[in-house]
């Protein structure tokens, strides 16, 4: 049976993705798509697997008007409970294959997850992004952010990185000289990343695997990885912690609705269950007035925002 039409979509373009997506999925529940488990539906959800069909799927909502967000492991974002209009993609198939390259190079899909990556890297003796381990989103979506940790960042690695034209229905190739890489921002912001190339150090694997154990340990003892949470909330604001601040403003366990200050990092929101996203816009407010008032700091959003408000 086909779901209702939803509103928001052209009738047109509806038939032109059902036929050349048959997995496309109307009015998806976007919760099961971020580690938040938090998220109203997307008018239309859809997977592309090869170049071609994301060349498709961006050609056919450029020609309708209709608007399209690429998600990648959902793990840095608090999509909100109205949902996200217009077309979800998500990158699969050939954007979640990884190749070695001469000269301590890898060549990666935009879909692949970040530890996946690292551990790939370390079976073949190839380090220098062991830190990363516990990034736990895509590599499409740690390029836009700059994901990083206080060891090194994402940025720091990437020798080249290819993102589709909008216009020209073609894949570029972005060299370090076009690229910005700052704390947790890139201006690779609202492009269309499907790949990169990602340069490490030739190592021994033993080593470069015990490293990856030893970021993994430490963030288990540090970071509420077992929750529903969607890494930082905020941003370290410069020369502080913000975890500590928040800890030191006595607001560790702080729960409004369905979602709560994590009792063992500060900077994280843990979904108890059911929380919407506005029980979480309700603890960034708290907070936000809490340090504001406490320490006259303005703290700004790590996590992204994603949705109608
Ligand atoms: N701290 C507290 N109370 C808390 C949490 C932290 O006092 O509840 C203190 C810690 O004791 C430490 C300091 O604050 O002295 C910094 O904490 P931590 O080492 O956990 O690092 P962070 O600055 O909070 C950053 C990244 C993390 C990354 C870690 C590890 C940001 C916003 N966060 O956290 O990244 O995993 O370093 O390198 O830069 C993410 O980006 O989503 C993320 C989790």
């Amino acid at each position: 049976m086909k779901s209702p039409s939803p509103t928001t979509l052209p009738h047109a373009f509806r038939d032109a993705i059902e036929k050349r997506f048959p997995g496309a999925r109307f009015d998806e529940p976007l919760s099961k798509h971020t580690t938040f488990k938090i998220g109203g539906p997307a008018d239309v959800y859809v997977e592309p697997r090869t170049t071609a069909e994301l060349t498709d799927a961006v050609r056919l909502a450029d020609d309708h008007g209709v608007a399209i967000t690429i998600i990648g492991g959902g793990s840095n974002l608090l999509i909100l409970d109205s949902g996200v209009r217009g077309m979800i993609l998500r990158l699969k198939g050939e954007f979640e294959e990884i190749a070695a390259r001469p000269g301590s190079l890898l060549d990666s899909g935009a879909g692949v997850k970040l530890p996946k990556l690292i551990a790939w890297a370390g079976e073949r003796g190839l380090g220098g992004s062991e830190s990363l381990v516990g990034v736990p989103g895509t590599l499409g979506g740690s390029l836009i952010m700059n994901a990083g940790t206080r060891e090194g960042e994402i940025g720091d690695l990437v020798r080249e990185v290819r993102v589709l034209d909008r216009g020209a229905l073609r894949v570029d190739v972005l060299s370090p000289r076009d690229l910005r890489f700052s704390y947790r921002a890139s201006n690779l912001d609202g492009r269309l990343v499907v790949g990169a190339l990602i340069e490490l150090k030739a190592g021994k694997r033993d080593d470069i695997i015990n490293r990856i154990r030893e970021f993994q340990q430490s963030r288990l003892a540090t970071q509420p990885v077992h929750t529903h949470n969607v890494g930082s909330t905020f941003k370290n604001p410069p020369g502080k912690f913000v975890g500590r601040l928040i800890e030191q403003a006595g607001l560790k366990g702080l729960r409004i609705g369905g979602a709560r200050v994590s009792p063992v990092h500060a900077n994280f929101v843990e979904n108890l269950g059911r929380a919407k996203a506005s029980d979480v816009l309700g603890i960034v407010e708290s907070v936000r007035g809490k340090i504001r008032s406490e320490f006259g700091v303005e703290l700004e959003l790590e996590m992204r925002i994603l949705g109608e408000p």
